[in-house]
């Protein structure tokens, strides 16, 4: 049900132990061979977030939500992005399609991957990329599997959280994130874990809002973190520091309105990012 060459990729978000075997039960299921945690499989999707104790009240919130926008989200997301953020939808089309040809032959990932819409109408082209689609919400990621069934690809989705993303560490040689970064509670660490994930001299881009470059979309982001949708919204300079203090090179970036889209790599020598410290609330 889930190929040995994605197996290969991935790793425990639990333990970090390298091994996923499928269970031999009625429910399928992926079993780590060191901490033997199951991961339920539900709909050829891997439920690979880490099982909480306690539940976190802050991110039930925003998958609740999620859940709900994915209903509305291809329809809602264009509009937005011409009438508000002042970018045409195509531009992330255009991105993309980069990115994933920058995996050439190698893995490529989207995380977020949402619905699947900025995927979808490139990814045929790149059947030499094995192609890896991480959401953390259910409904996001069954519509990219309605939108995607199709589509003569390599691919596979899997429920993760990108603040652990269940992949070994250098796997990957291309990983987007679109209109991601404004949306991550803890936004180093969660920078840190994809520069974990790429091999050496591997791609980053991705895309995300930011403030001060239109005073209509400030007013609105301003609503979305006081009803706390996004949490840290900043203005170009902060989030490129950032990137590039998370040992990114070659950091380019454009705004097209309120989106700043941007590219970098890993560099050659492998050095270890990760860091526990959380962001720092600043406008
Ligand atoms: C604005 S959508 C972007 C989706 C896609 N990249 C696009 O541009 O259409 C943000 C996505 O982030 C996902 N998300 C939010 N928090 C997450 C987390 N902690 N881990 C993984 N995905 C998350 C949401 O479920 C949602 O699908
Ligand atoms: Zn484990």
């Amino acid at each position: 049900m889930i190929r040995r060459e994605v197996l290969e990729k991935l790793c425990c978000p639990s333990c970090r132990g390298p091994e996923l075997t499928l269970g031999s039960g009625r429910r399928p299921d992926l079993i780590c061979s060191d901490c033997d945690t199951r991961y339920p499989i539900i709909d050829g999707i891997p439920d690979l977030v880490v099982p909480e104790e306690s539940l976190n009240p802050g991110s039930y919130r925003t998958e609740t939500l999620e859940n709900v926008i994915a209903g509305v989200y291809d329809f809602i997301a264009p509009v937005l992005s011409m009438a508000i953020w002042r970018c045409s939808p195509l531009r992330y089309i255009d991105h993309e399609n980069r990115a994933l040809g920058r995996a050439q032959g190698g893995v490529y990932v989207e995380a977020p991957v949402g619905t699947g819409v900025a995927l979808a109408p490139i990814v045929a082209e790149h059947h030499d990329a094995l192609i890896f689609g991480f959401d953390k919400s259910w409904n996001m990621l069954f519509k990219a599997k309605k939108r995607l069934r199709n589509i003569p690809a390599d691919f596979q989705l899997i429920r993760a959280d990108y603040h652990n993303l269940p992949l070994k560490s250098g796997v990957v040689r291309s990983l987007q994130s679109l209109n991601g970064l404004h949306g991550f509670m803890n936004r180093n660490a969660v920078l840190a874990e994809f520069h974990r994930c790429l091999e050496p001299q591997g791609f980053f881009s991705g895309s995300t809002l930011v403030r001060s470059q239109a005073d209509v979309a400030d007013a609105f982001v301003e609503q979305y973190e006081r009803y706390g949708i996004y949490p840290m919204l900043r203005g170009p300079e902060f989030l490129l520091q950032q990137v590039r203090s998370t040992a990114f090179e070659d950091v380019h970036f454009e705004t097209h309105g309120a989106v700043m889209f941007f590219h970098g790599k890993k560099g050659a020598d492998v050095v270890d990012v990760t860091r526990t410290e959380t962001d720092t609330r600043a406008s």
